[in-house]
This record gives C-alpha cells, structure tokens and sequence, in this order.
C-alpha cells in the first residue's frame, strides 16, 4: 500500500526554517516510497471558520464555505499522515496556520443524540515549529496544546515534532528525513 501524506505550510516564507523543514520531512518519506503533495497556506484563499454550525448538521460536507480549503479536505480525508509547519509569531502559531487548525473543526459532526463524530479516518501527524527564540525548549507547553488540538482534529496522535530554534541546521533537516521515513513506513 502507497503511503499518502499532505504537507502543511503555515510560513509565509517559501525559503522559511519550517518549508524547509516539513519539505525535508515530505522528502524522507517519498525516498521510502510514500505519495506526498503540499499546500502553501499563505498562496491559498482560506477564510477564518463562521461558526455558522453547517459542518457539525451535515456529514456530507466539510463546510460550506468554498474557498481553497476544499482542496485540502479532500487531500486529508485521502491521505494517510498530515505534517504540518509553523512559523512561531507572538508565541503562538502563524494568524494561516490558526486558520487551518480553525477550519478543520468541519471534520466532526453531531448527531441528535448530541454525540460527536468524525467524517475522516485518523492520520498520523508530524509538526514542524520554527522559533526565533535560541531556546528549543521555549515554547514546550504551547507546543504540547498545538499538537493535541492537531491530534484531536486529524483523529490521531503527533508522533513527530520538530522545533527550530532561529535557523535549521543539517542534524535538524537529518532529523526531519528521518520522521517522514517513519511516518512512510
Ligand atoms: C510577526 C512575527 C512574530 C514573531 N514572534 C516570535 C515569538 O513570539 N517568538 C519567537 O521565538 N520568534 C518569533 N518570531 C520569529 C520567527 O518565529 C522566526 O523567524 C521563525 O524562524 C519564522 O519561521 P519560518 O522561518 O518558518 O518563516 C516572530 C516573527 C514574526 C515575523
């Protein structure tokens, strides 16, 4: 079985430490044979969610909202494992990456009974983080409650995490290689 795995650009910088670095993730596991695409965020017309509930009343539908995320529903919904980079802005992820995290509360919808259901399978998750502060250990915490609302969202667990502190290095790009392979396999 192909692997299918969809890269997450949340920087708006095509040479940024976290494109860099989820490519490198996405390169890894194509050597080990997985199919693998990506969607610049910062390229894409992606709207914040409306809150206006139609995801949660139809199962049919991601949202009604028909913008690029489309695209990348569809992408996830067939896709194995999701890795997904982010600049670190004012100590959080970038205002595209929050839109992405925002509008995939269109994969859960409920039902009379008032349960909570998912319109996809669970994928695998590797994050990329990318920081200015020297100190990898900085942003832990936050990094933890990202992961988990990803995890939540894509119905499965981050396995992976990578955090840049101010530039990549070559032991940081060996490392990402290392988790797409993983997540390849
Ligand atoms: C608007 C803005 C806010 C930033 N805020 C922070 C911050 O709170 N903490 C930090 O460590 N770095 C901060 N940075 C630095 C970026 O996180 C850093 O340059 C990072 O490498 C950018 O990711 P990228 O290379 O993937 O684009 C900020 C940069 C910008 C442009």
């Amino acid at each position: 079985m192909i692997v299918k795995i969809v890269g997450i650009h949340g920087s708006p910088r095509p040479q940024g430490n976290s494109t860099v670095l989820v490519d490198a993730v996405l390169e890894g596991a194509k050597e080990k044979g997985a199919e693998v695409r990506s969607f610049n965020l910062n390229a894409l017309d992606i709207k914040g969610c409306q809150a206006c509930g139609a995801c949660h009343k139809n199962k049919d539908i991601f949202c009604v909202q028909k913008d690029d995320m489309q695209g990348i529903y569809e992408a996830i919904a067939d896709a194995d494992a999701v890795v997904i980079g982010s600049p670190i802005y004012m100590a959080q992820m970038s205002a595209q990456t929050m839109l992405f995290l925002n509008r995939l509360y269109a994969f859960m919808y409920t039902t009379q009974d008032g349960k909570s259901h998912f319109k996809i399978g669970p994928k695998r998750v590797v994050t990329v983080y990318s920081q200015g502060a020297p100190m990898a250990g900085h942003y832990v915490p936050y990094f933890d409650m990202s992961d988990a609302s990803f995890g939540m969202m894509l119905q499965g667990k981050v396995e992976g995490r990578i955090v840049c502190a101010n530039a990549y290095t070559d032991e940081l790009i060996a490392d990402a290689r290392e988790a797409g392979k993983k997540l390849a396999e």
